[in-house]
């Protein structure tokens, strides 16, 4: 298990019957880039079952974090829902994924589109001084079925913008916009209704999208990116990878 470290769970948190987070230690020698994934699992019959997790924790920040789904009948979520404190919890030690900053070309505003536990990425990244640096404004939106999986939202809107460091820059840049699909909310709809009706535009008073001045990562269930994807490709924005920076840029949030 070369590849793997061993670190202790530090917190879980239960946000739904469907939803946790939790942390751990880190090791001293992993690095990682903001919106990156990493495997994350457990022994499980003597051998590592893993499966891709985003990091939810920036790259300076202590400890480690991790958003995830709990699946009944899911080989990992199923055993990965039931970790404690002081559990030991198996972390792969090369990092990966193109959700990062240098994969896209230089512009004015980021949108952060996630749906379900693609949110997690972007909680790394709106943690980043880097990206603010980097854009005039940062729209994050994060759709769910319900308001109750709209995860970490307290922290996005009450602790960040009053964060010592990043407060600030969050408070001056960072528009945090949820929608919830299956119950009534202050915003509803599919982010891909809202974008290609314009209401995401009227509702935020930005323009809409432009090859000069956006730029976007994605990230959620593969329905939603595939759909995203066309709509984007419509108004002429290209995706960015490693070796050619793009419009936009697209990562699978976990799934089952
Ligand atoms: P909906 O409730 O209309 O299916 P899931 O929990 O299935 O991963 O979905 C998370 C969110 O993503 C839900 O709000 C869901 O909306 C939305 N969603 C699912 N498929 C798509 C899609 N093809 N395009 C945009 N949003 C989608």
């Amino acid at each position: 298990m070369s590849n793997l470290n061993t670190e202790k769970v530090l917190s879980v948190h239960h946000w739904t019957d469907t939803l946790f987070s939790f942390t751990c230690t880190r090791d001293a020698s992993f690095r990682f880039l903001n919106g990156q994934f990493t495997m994350v699992g457990l022994p499980v019959n003597g051998k590592p079952l893993l499966r891709a997790y985003s990091l939810a924790s920036a790259n300076y920040e202590e400890n480690l974090e991790f958003l995830s789904i709990k699946v009944q009948d899911g080989p990992l979520t199923s055993r990965l829902q039931h970790l404690k404190v002081g559990d030991d919890v198996l972390i792969g030690r090369k990092p990966t994924g193109t959700l990062i900053v240098d994969n896209l070309l230089p512009g004015k505003t980021l949108w952060l589109l996630s749906t379900g536990t693609g949110l997690a990425p972007f909680m790394s990244l709106i943690k980043d001084p880097e990206v603010y640096e980097r854009y005039e404004r940062v729209v994050l939106t994060h759709t769910c079925r319900f308001q109750s999986e709209l995860a970490y939202q307290q922290y996005i809107t009450e602790h960040l913008p009053k964060d010592e460091h990043l407060g600030e820059l969050v408070a001056e840049k960072l528009i945090y916009h949820p929608t919830v699909t299956r119950e009534p909310y202050r915003n509803t709809g599919r982010i891909t209704d809202l974008i290609s009706s314009g209401k995401l535009f009227d509702d935020l008073d930005l323009p809409p999208l432009s090859l000069e001045n956006d730029r976007l990562m994605l990230c959620g269930s593969p329905h939603m990116l595939k759909d995203t994807r066309v709509l984007l490709e419509q108004v002429g924005l290209t995706e960015g990878n490693h070796s050619e920076p793009g419009h936009f840029v697209i990562e699978r949030a976990f799934v089952g």
